[in-house]
């Protein structure tokens, strides 16, 4: 009996030994597991599982303060980063808008002098080359000068006109030649005023511009001055045939500002100047095509009531909100009036000016009253003690 007790006992001890050997095998294995699970369950998240969904609730805030985004979402496991990004939609936006939006036109030359009967073709740069580049020609007077639409000038007479450039993209930005046709003593006649012949007839690659029938009429037949001021707003219109070109001393003062502007490191270029009766008609109406008339009203004026058509205005940089706030912005804010120039639409004077804040649209008044305009704090509405609002 004893001895059948003792091989009992060893039986036992064997099968408990055999059941803690698969006890520990079974929990090294389960701490492996554990362990490679933990290690590579990051990447598991960071590439989503559409199989597994769970929901989970996140809170972002967006780091634009003007527009604080709090979103409180289901989202699916693995989305959570497109999730956040996805709400800030400004940011996305306005890069995709800036890939499509025609930003600037160079040419290779901006200034020709021709002999009857001379043909010549500035070559265009238009950017970013992601926008469409439709590109679209037309002359300040046929009769002294012609284009095509791939941007052949023709002198046919003597005289000065202005050929001009126009990205259809976007018709705020446009480049200018000054064409000067010389006689046959190689003179070329007076420039100013350029012709009054409009470029109704102008070349167009293609016409994507649908032109709109706005009720628009500008009866003014006289330019307005007021304390020797130019003036052109939403109360004061220019003649349909007013069409003087860009201001040499506004173009020189201009060049004087951008020299300075130069040697502190900044890029101040003009990407709109002069623009003709039919150059703004066409702007504007394609923005109410775009917009809506009420709303075009608040940044484009009207063709006939554009201080552009003045020749005294011009438009610098990126002619949209990303102006604001770069240093070359802060830098014309502070500096423009010791060139000449004021900011005419500026920030919070909405009502006053008619039209929104435009930090890269300078009109020139001369280093005098610029200052002086500049240094009372007022709209050049204020400063004249006149108003700015359409009469129909
Ligand atoms: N953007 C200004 C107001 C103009 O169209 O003349
Ligand atoms: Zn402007």
């Amino acid at each position: 009996m004893p001895q059948k007790k003792k091989r009992v006992t060893q039986q036992t001890l064997r099968r408990r030994r055999m059941t803690a050997l698969a006890i520990i095998i079974l929990l090294v294995i389960i701490i492996i597991y554990a362990v490679f699970s933990a290690c590579s369950g990051g990447d598991e998240d960071a590439k989503g599982d559409s199989e597994n969904i769970r929901t989970s609730t996140i809170t972002s805030t967006s780091s634009d303060v003007q527009n604080p985004i709090t979103q409180t979402t289901p989202v699916q496991t693995g989305t959570i980063m497109e999730s956040v990004t996805g709400s800030q939609t400004s940011a996305v936006t306005t890069s995709e808008d800036d890939e499509n939006r025609v930003q600037s036109i160079e040419l290779t030359f901006y200034t020709c002098e021709l002999n009857i009967g001379d043909t010549t073709m500035p070559y265009v740069t238009m950017l970013p080359d992601t926008a469409d580049l439709t590109e679209k020609w037309e002359s300040s007077d046929e009769s002294i000068a012609t284009v095509d639409y791939l941007g052949n000038i023709t002198a046919l007479k003597a005289g000065v006109c202005y050929v001009t450039v126009t990205s259809v993209n976007n018709p705020e930005v446009y480049a200018q030649v000054k064409v000067n046709v010389m006689d046959e003593n190689g003179l070329v006649p007076a420039s100013q005023p350029v012709s009054a012949v409009s470029s109704s007839v102008a070349q167009t690659v293609t016409t994507t511009i649908t032109t709109t029938a706005v009720p628009v009429k500008n009866d003014s037949s006289e330019p307005t001055y007021i304390q020797g001021i130019l003036i052109a707003n939403k109360s004061y219109g220019l003649p349909a045939d007013y069409n003087p070109g860009l201001d040499s001393e506004t173009e020189s003062a201009f060049n004087k500002l951008s020299e300075a502007a130069a040697n502190q490191g900044l890029d101040i270029y003009l990407s709109s100047g002069f623009r003709s009766y039919d150059t703004q008609a066409r702007i504007y109406e394609s923005y109410v095509d775009s917009y809506g008339q009420a709303s075009a009203d608040t940044f484009s004026a009207r063709p006939g009531y554009s201080e552009h058509q003045t020749g005294l205005a011009i438009d610098v940089n990126s002619i949209d909100d990303s102006f604001a706030g770069t240093p070359e912005s802060e830098w014309l804010a502070s500096h423009a009036h010791e060139y000449g120039f004021i900011i005419r639409y500026p920030k919070g004077k909405e009502s006053i000016t008619g039209y929104k804040y435009e930090p890269w649209h300078i009109r020139y008044l001369g280093v005098e009253k610029a200052t002086e305009v500049y240094n009372s704090g007022l709209t050049l509405e204020e400063f004249l003690g006149i108003d700015s609002e359409y009469k129909e």
